[in-house]
Parts: structure tokens; sequence; C-alpha cells
């Protein structure tokens, strides 16, 4: 039993996915020894439905100046974040000299749409090395930890914000008491917050068991968000589902009673009754699924091999820490992942030790079989690789079920 972060009262484990060493920590030998693992055991609060991690790294261990997701490395979420900037400015922006604060701003991805149109901005960005990337952009950015304090320092230094958003981030931080605090200092009286993260829905439906890993704390769903901000008198005032990261809910909150209550929020939170997203037995039957997904994805990478074929793994994202470590994928299965972050290249995945390669070595020498890591950049992969498919190259894919594409 654990208490939830939440609301605090006790909740039961419903998978443990077993020891898990940090996600984006990629290494080099020296380092094998020292490497850090915590035992990553899923929980979900039937009083306030929030699905968690009951163990979590320290937040220094994971966002510190050598992380290793750089945003732009995807051309589509550059598009994506252009649109989520657009729509910002369009649809809830009305002052003159807008203020608006990102945080988890990373390399400017989404900022940089703003500070293109010279709207006042401000990102908060721990990761110190992904910071300076921004940074040299123009884009302006302080490298710390949200939370309550820095949001009283923000206002004080810059006066409240028309717009709060955040992407991806939301459902790293543990401490979100003190950040939705601060997101009520922040806001202006009419200001909004937009945040998006994995959504639990999708979650559940296709089985991306790949979401959780140690930044990954929360899964967040309406009922659980609106039962966060409602202990802060915020409220839920719509909802905008993306495709993005293999299924995403974006969130829209205003102070209480400033703003209408779209229809959005009371017809996606019947859904998530008609998914179960409340009752237990639908996280036990999720376990169930990982299971079988587990066995059935190490049944075709074994099969592969014995017919002495090539694997490569495409792209070492933070997600395959997870299905690498959980499923038993080791150098017997895959030769190496290819991906096109330098820093991630020439180190090991963690936890199995996959050496991790530029994509060039991909390019130059392809394998028979892909396992796509990046599932979510599909659309964006496929386009770019008809070189390795028309050489007779087959896609290995585990969401939302174990396949080789045809
Ligand atoms: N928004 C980007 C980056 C997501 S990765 C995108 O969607 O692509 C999450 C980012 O949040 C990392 O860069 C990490 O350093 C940052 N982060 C983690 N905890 C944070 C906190 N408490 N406050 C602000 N940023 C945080
Ligand atoms: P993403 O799914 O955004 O990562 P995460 O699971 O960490 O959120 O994928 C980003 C990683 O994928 C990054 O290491 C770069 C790599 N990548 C490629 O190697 N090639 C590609 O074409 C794309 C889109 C990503």
């Amino acid at each position: 039993m654990s208490k939830c972060l939440i609301c605090q009262a006790l909740c039961e484990p419903f998978i443990s996915f077993g020891k898990m060493p940090i996600a984006n920590g990629f290494l080099t030998k020296e380092k094998f020894e020292n490497e850090y693992f915590f035992e990553m055991k899923v929980a979900f609060c039937k009083n306030c439905g929030m699905v968690q991690l009951v163990e979590q790294p320290e937040k220094e261990k994971m966002f510190n100046e050598n992380y290793a997701f750089f945003s732009g490395t995807s051309k589509n979420m550059a598009i994506h974040f252009k649109e989520f900037a657009d729509h910002v400015v369009k649809d809830y922006i009305a002052s003159k000299n807008p203020f608006v604060v990102e945080i988890g701003s990373n390399d400017g991805i989404m900022l940089q749409n703003f500070a293109a149109q010279k709207i006042r901005h401000l990102g908060i960005e721990p990761s110190a090395n992904v910071a300076k990337v921004a940074i040299d952009k123009g884009i302006n950015t302080i490298s710390e930890f949200f939370d309550g304090e820095l949001a009283r320092k923000i206002v004080k230094k810059h006066g409240q914000a028309d717009a709060f958003l955040a992407a991806n981030v939301m459902c790293h931080i543990p401490y979100l008491h003190s950040v939705v605090e601060g997101i009520k200092i922040l806001l202006k009286s009419d200001g909004i917050a937009m945040f998006e993260d994995p959504y639990l829905g999708d979650f559940i439906e296709n089985t991306t068991y790949d979401q959780i890993y140690d930044e990954h704390v929360f899964l967040f769903s309406l009922f659980s968000i609106r039962y966060l901000f409602e202990q802060h008198e915020m409220e839920l005032i719509d909802v905008e589902p993306q495709e993005t990261h293999g299924g995403s809910m974006r969130y829209v909150i205003a102070h209480r009673g400033a703003r209408p209550v779209s229809k959005n929020v009371f017809s996606q939170l019947e859904k998530e009754k008609k998914l179960g997203l409340d009752k237990e037995i639908t996280y036990d039957n999720f376990r169930k699924n990982c299971e079988e997904s587990r066995d059935a994805l190490m049944s075709l990478l074994k099969d592969i091999k014995k017919q002495g074929k090539r694997i490569v793994g495409y792209a070492a994202t933070s997600k395959s820490t997870t299905v690498i470590n959980y499923c038993g994928i080791t150098t017997e299965h895959l030769e190496f992942i290819s991906d096109t972050t330098p820093i991630k290249q020439g180190k090991t995945s963690p936890g199995a030790h996959i050496p991790v390669r530029p994509y060039q070595e991909f390019l130059n020498n392809y394998p028979e079989y892909a396992l796509l890591f990046a599932y979510n950049h599909s659309k964006e992969i496929m386009a770019k690789e008809k070189g390795f498919m028309s050489s007779g190259g087959k896609w290995i894919v585990y969401v939302p079920k174990v396949q080789v594409l045809k």
C-alpha cells in the first residue's frame, strides 16, 4: 500500500515492471557499475482516480545538465507546437501586452513561436543543457524547477501571466499541489493554463505501457485532473484530444467561475466511465495485456533471430527503456539502437546496455527488421524510410499489438 500523491488515500499497486534504470540515463561502460535502479510499480487511487508511480527517483537524477531529450529532434512536433502556440494566441490571449510562461520549455520548441511574434514570454527549464539551446535561440529561459515558490518570484519580477503552458511535463512532477498553487498565483483573473500529457484513456485502450517510466509519475485522466484543480479553486473548462505521444490530452484550466465550461468536458468524462477508468478491474486487465504483449514480442524477436536475421532498434526513446528492460530484450536480440540525438550516440541504453549508434549506421547497412520504438512519430518516420522498406526491410511494432507491419 502507498499513499496517493494527490489525495493521500491508500492505494494498491496493480503492476510492477521490476527494477528499472533512469529512462534517459544513456551511459558508457565506466558507469555500468554504479547505475541506479528503482522498483517501478504503478498504483491506481480509487478515491481521486490518479494513476501514479509508487516510487520515483529524485528529480535531479533525471533533470540535469546531461538531459538527453531534445524536443527539436522531431519535425512533426515542431509543427504541433506551432499550432498549439497559434491556438493560444488566437483563442485565449486578449490583453495588449501579454505574458506567456511555459514550464518544461526544453529547447524552446514552443516558445520560439511566441518569441517570433515578440510576445513577452518566459521558459522554465531545469535541465541546463537543453535550456541553453533555447537561450542561444534568443528565448527567455531560466534554469529552475517550477513550483509555488518560483511562481511568486516570477510574479514579483514580471507580473502575472495571461497563459501558463506545459507539454509533457506536468505528469513528470510529483509535487503537483505546489505546481497548481503556483499556477493559481501566476495567472491573471482571466488567465488560462493549458497543458498536455499522455492520456490514461489511450494508455488503457492501446496498452501503451511504455508511457510508464521514471519521469512519468502520473497518467492523467479528466477525472483526476478535475479533482486536483478543484482542490485549488480552479476549474477544468475544456479538453482537446491530441494524437501526439501515442494519444495525449490537452487540458484547459481557468480560475473557478471565470470562464464557461465546454460540453467537451462532460462528454469526455462519460467516455472515461464507459472505458472503466474508475474501476480496479480495468487495471488488472491492463496488467494481463502487458504480460501478453511482452510474451508476444519476445517470441517474435526470438523467432527472427533463429532465422539468422538482423534486428535494429529504431529510436532510443525514453519509452524504449521500459520495453527493453520489462521484456528482457538484450544484445542477443538487437544489434544496436539507431538514434539521431548526438548525446545518446556512442553510449548504451539504460539497464540492458544495448549500443546506441548514429542514424547513419542504420542508413548505411539496413537490417532485415527494425523494432520501432518511436511509433508515436510513425508518420514522420515512414515518410523518410522509404529506402529501408524498398530494400525489403520490415517494421516490428508492439502498439497497439505486437506485429510485423506489411
Ligand atoms: N515540453 C517539451 C519537453 C518535454 S520533456 C516537449 O513536450 O517536447 C520534460 C521537460 O520538463 C524536460 O526538459 C525537464 O527538464 C523539464 N522539467 C522537469 N521537471 C520540471 C519542473 N518542475 N519545472 C519545469 N520543468 C521541468
Ligand atoms: P520520442 O518518442 O519523442 O521520445 P520519448 O519517448 O523520449 O518521449 O522520440 C525521440 C527520440 O527518437 C530521440 O532520441 C530521437 C529519436 N528519433 C530518431 O532517431 N529518428 C526519428 O526520425 C525521430 C522522429 C526520432
